[in-house]
């Protein structure tokens, strides 16, 4: 603040006795119109501060148009000022609003692959858990599943329950199993479902797999009922469901299309269950 260090400047200098280069007395003119000076700089000092506080309430007079123009942005008429905050809301949430649909005990000869054809239509990735057993004869499908970009996860070799074998059963069942899928797709396989949701850590050769559950079963094996299993889904669903469903009935697969139509219509992204669990 210049005009305070002239003012403090100033002041001092008239404190030593306004001595000239010289050490001589000034002459009482220019005592005076330093005084003078000073006094000029005092008053300005003064009105500084007073703009200063005047400033506050500058700000506060350039905050207020911004509220106006809040305010008239918001005196839109009544039903869209309304609608608009939730339509940004939907609209932001509309991208990261994510679903997964799993399908369990495959491959199945007819009905898996009249899944894959009615979810490349739509453009949807799902996730197939797959039986060991039932890939021998289905290989071309297990081959689709990947090449379509879906996920493949490992559903044990006989469908068994985990937590019943010992740890060299339960290794087979899941590494030969992965190992069968790995061999049509070239690819490692990460995931496990393990059946009836019975899984136990504690075995060694699972360490490298990554159990993925479910938050949403339709319990579509003793549904059967495609109408029931989509108004049951349709309802139910929210984002970040993992739905678990069985691509071995004829009522699930056409249950599971109109769910992805009817839930797309409602902005819901269709995604593997890799991307659900890792975040
Ligand atoms: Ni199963």
């Amino acid at each position: 603040m210049p005009a305070l260090s002239a003012y403090i400047y100033m002041k001092e200098y008239m404190e030593t006795g306004m001595k000239d280069r010289k050490g001589e007395p000034l002459p009482a003119w220019k005592k005076g119109l330093l005084t003078a000076a000073l006094g000029l700089l005092a008053v300005t000092l003064a009105a500084g501060v007073r703009s200063g506080r005047t400033g506050d309430g500058g700000r506060r007079e350039l905050a207020a148009p911004a509220y106006g123009e809040r305010a008239s942005e918001g005196a839109v008429p009544a039903g869209e000022e309304a609608e608009s905050p939730r339509s940004r809301t939907s609209g932001e949430s509309r991208e990261s609003k994510r679903i997964a649909l799993t399908f369990d005990d495959g491959p199945h000869p007819v009905y898996t692959e009249r899944l894959l054809d009615g979810l490349a239509e739509r453009g949807v990735k799902a996730t197939f858990f797959l039986l060991g057993c039932n890939i021998e004869g289905n290989e071309e499908i297990v081959r689709r599943i990947a090449e379509e970009g879906h996920l493949i996860g490992n559903h044990t070799w006989y469908h068994v329950d985990i937590t019943t074998l010992t740890q060299e059963e339960a290794c087979a069942e899941i590494q030969d199993t992965s190992r069968k899928i790995t061999e049509i797709t070239g690819q490692p396989v990460e995931y496990v479902r393990p059946p009836f949701g019975n899984w136990n850590r504690e075995l060694e050769c699972e360490v490298m797999m990554i159990p993925i559950f479910w938050s949403v079963d339709t319990l579509d094996w003793s549904t059967r009922n495609a109408d029931r299993l989509v108004d049951q889904v349709v309802s139910e669903a929210e984002e970040n469901d993992i739905i678990l469903m069985h691509d071995s009935y004829d009522s699930t697969v056409k249950a599971a299309l109109r769910i992805v139509d009817l839930l797309q219509a409602e902005g819901y992204e269709f995604v593997t269950a890799d991307e659900l669990i890792l975040e």
